[in-house]
């Protein structure tokens, strides 16, 4: 076995497993169809324990439509906020639906799509957020078709829709209130199509998730209108599931303890840096205990994962494990101070670790310019 050294996000194959267990009791009891965000999580080395569970993928580009393809196969399904007549071109080679954000994107590559199945972004105004940033029925959004003309006119050219509409919900009665008014507002389109996406954002792999009662609602939505349903799991496919290993390289005081790690949250774990979060770690208590604040290693002020009370007084070379670091991460790694990025690893479920990626000098250099 290769010694891997820190940082490294450590993806755990049991809890992955328990993951796609909830998602497939939700698929068989349901009848929807479930895929990968692959915006969420693309670290394909562990596709082949997804595989069994889901139904595909879903992307937001020509590399994640080529890589769910490629690399996960079953159904492929490409969404973009807006594709170049080059993109088409190349997505539909890769893709089984392409679902266009508007009119205009519809009616422009419609005759380009004579293989594909075509469905349309629907935005029906209505949302689950904490966060505006990723509210996607926020005021003035791009994200989708709000007008029912322009729906009627796509008509002839769809066999069915997407309606992204939550983000991190976890609350099954706020997502049955939004999908019957979703289901009056649009009944006559619904009546019409074949499929419809109900995108992602929705917590069902959370213990507190009420699944019986969503199994049930998805049940009866398709059942009233006759649609195949699909969902597009990234964060509850993965929740969970994964550590950001570090090590402290120092640790310095300045009214509070701070530990400092070989890891960047703007580098590593960008989204709680964008969404105002706090990281959580293993190994600490709710009272009690060494208090720190774990910050990362680049030159951003606020580089701060988050504060937490550890058992032990931490010491230089002390390893931290930051806690549900899969979705989000990887696939927004870069490369801010030329830090070393961590490597992707997998640790099975005999404790063995395989290591699926990682990263040199010379791919921090290839990134800037190749000649
Ligand atoms: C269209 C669409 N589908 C699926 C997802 C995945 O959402 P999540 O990772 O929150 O489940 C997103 C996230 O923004 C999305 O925009």
């Amino acid at each position: 076995m290769k010694k891997l050294s820190t940082p490294y996000y450590l993806i755990d194959e049991q809890k992955l497993h328990e993951n796609m267990e909830k998602l497939a009791a939700i698929r068989n009891q349901s009848g929807a169809k479930l895929l990968l965000a692959l915006k969420c999580f693309a670290a394909w080395g562990v596709f082949d324990l997804m595989k069994p569970y889901m139904d595909g993928t879903t992307s937001s580009s020509y590399y994640e439509a080529r890589l769910g393809y490629e690399t996960f196969g079953k159904e492929t399904h490409a969404y973009s906020v807006a594709y170049s007549s080059e993109d088409i071109k190349k997505v539909s080679v890769f893709s089984d639906k392409i679902i266009f954000n508007s009119l205009s994107q519809l009616e422009q590559f419609y005759p380009e799509c004579r293989n594909v199945t075509c469905g349309i972004r629907i935005n029906p105004g209505v949302s689950y957020s904490n966060f505006d940033l990723a509210n996607p029925a926020r005021t003035f959004s791009r994200l989708g078709v709000t007008a029912m003309t322009d729906i009627e006119a796509a008509m002839p050219m769809v066999s069915g829709a997407m309606i992204h509409f939550n983000c991190e919900n976890d609350d099954v009665a706020a997502f049955e209130q939004m999908l019957a008014g979703i289901s009056r507002k649009y009944a006559t389109f619904l009546e019409r199509f074949d499929w419809i996406s109900l995108g992602g954002g929705i917590s069902y792999t959370e213990d507190h998730f009420d699944s019986q009662q969503f199994i049930q609602i998805l049940k009866n939505f398709s059942q009233n209108f006759g649609l195949q349903v699909y969902l597009e799991p990234g964060e509850a496919a993965v929740t969970h599931t994964t550590s950001l290993v570090t090590t402290v390289l120092d640790i310095v005081e300045n009214n509070k303890k701070i530990a400092v790690v070989d890891a960047s949250i703007e580098a590593h774990m960008l989204d709680l840096l964008v969404y105002r979060e706090s990281a959580t770690f293993q190994g600490t208590v709710s009272q009690g205990g060494f208090s720190y604040q774990i910050a990362g290693r680049s030159c951003l002020a606020a580089d701060i994962f988050g504060e937490g009370n550890f058992q032990n007084e931490l010491q230089i070379g002390d390893t931290i494990m930051i806690e549900d670091a899969a979705g989000y991460t990887m696939v927004k790694k870069n490369w801010f101070n030329g830090l070393q990025m961590p490597s992707v690893a997998l640790m099975r479920t005999d404790g063995q670790i395989d290591v699926l990626q990682e990263s040199l000098y010379t791919d921090y250099k290839k990134s800037l310019s190749t000649q």
